[in-house]
């Protein structure tokens, strides 16, 4: 009997075929997200249930008594969505993606800036509406980004990588915010120096991006008593999850024009996106693009192949979290 699975949201067709062939597995071709109830059945009807980033499986899904489960296989790296306790209290295993998204969301990371500081979204608005008059020495004039202080907050592949091109592509100088020391050939290659405390680099950085994991270690670690340490002319950039930042204060902090803008392409509480956001012209608002290209998307879902079929060998699971 091959593992029964359900597959919760619409996966890349090479993905979904692969999964079909070595599992008996229940597709979502409406790509429509589970409600609670059905996430709750899940548990009682699958042996694997393969969960995106979009879904929510708090201990209240989780089914009281047993579960034939055995394996939350995320397609994601970030798995704050995912109580990991509930799950480990149930013997059911949980896996991520790490390493395969790590380019696409660094480069996206690198649009942001330079979308907010250049101000490219304005831009393109502008001409859309057809409210372009010309070219004017006064014109539109943003923040240059090359040689500026980029902070990364929390130093792991993607904080690094993100760095990596800001500093060799951009001469950018890298301080960073990191809970445990990083000194390694990567950081001392691009001379980036880690401060002892978060407030530091918020003091000292022109964009400040956030690559720490969410959930309830880092939330609202970003508040409005931190946004007021950035400097003035500073941009925010958060690629990593829509709670690491009080979104009510940051929007706040752009209307009193306390920093000069922010990039996002997380939110908290997404997709629902503040009104209030959307009305300011000195933020760039993506629909967390982050790994979201042809080629990784696809790496993605094969490490969730990897990972399943690892454990349903009885071998040890490449990416396992919990
Ligand atoms: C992740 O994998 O955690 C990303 O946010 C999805 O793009």
């Amino acid at each position: 009997m091959k593992p029964r699975l359900i597959v919760t949201r619409k996966w890349p067709a090479a993905v979904e075929a692969i999964l079909a062939e070595r599992f008996d597995t229940t597709l979502n071709a409406s790509d429509t997200p589970l409600s609670p109830d059905a996430m709750t059945s899940a548990f009682a009807d699958y042996d694997a249930i393969l969960a995106t980033v979009s879904d929510r499986l708090p201990v209240a899904v989780f089914p009281d008594g047993e579960a034939r489960t055995r394996i939350i296989a995320n397609f994601g790296v970030g798995f704050s969505h995912i109580d990991v306790a509930a799950a480990r209290d149930r013997d059911i295993v949980v896996t991520n993606t790490p390493g395969v998204l790590t380019d696409c969301t660094a480069d996206l990371a690198l649009s942001l800036i330079l979308a907010v500081a250049r101000r490219t979204g304005e831009g393109e608005r502008q001409l859309r509406a057809g409210e372009w008059r010309g070219w004017s020495p006064t014109h539109m004039a943003g923040a240059k980004v090359s040689g500026k202080t980029l902070g990364i907050v929390g130093m792991g592949r993607i904080g690094k990588a993100t760095a990596r091109r800001a500093h060799f592509g951009f001469g950018m100088k890298i301080v960073f915010f990191n809970r445990s020391p990083v000194d390694d050939d990567e950081t001392r290659a691009m001379g980036a120096v880690q401060l002892p405390n978060l407030d530091d680099v918020l003091a000292v950085s022109d964009f400040v991006s956030l690559h720490c994991p969410g959930g309830a270690e880092n939330r609202h670690l970003i508040d409005a008593r931190r946004l007021r340490s950035m400097k003035a002319g500073a941009f925010l950039i958060n690629t990593a999850r829509g709670d690491v930042v009080d979104q009510d204060a940051l929007i706040g902090a752009l209307e009193r024009r306390e920093i000069a803008g922010a990039g996002l392409d997380v939110f908290d509480g997404e997709p629902a996106v503040p009104e209030a956001l959307k009305q300011l012209e000195n933020v760039v608002l993506l629909p967390h693009l982050g790994s979201a290209t042809e080629e990784t998307r696809v790496a993605m879902g094969m490490k969730v192949v990897e990972n399943l079929t690892a454990f349903f060998e009885g071998r040890p699971v490449p990416d396992r979290v919990a």
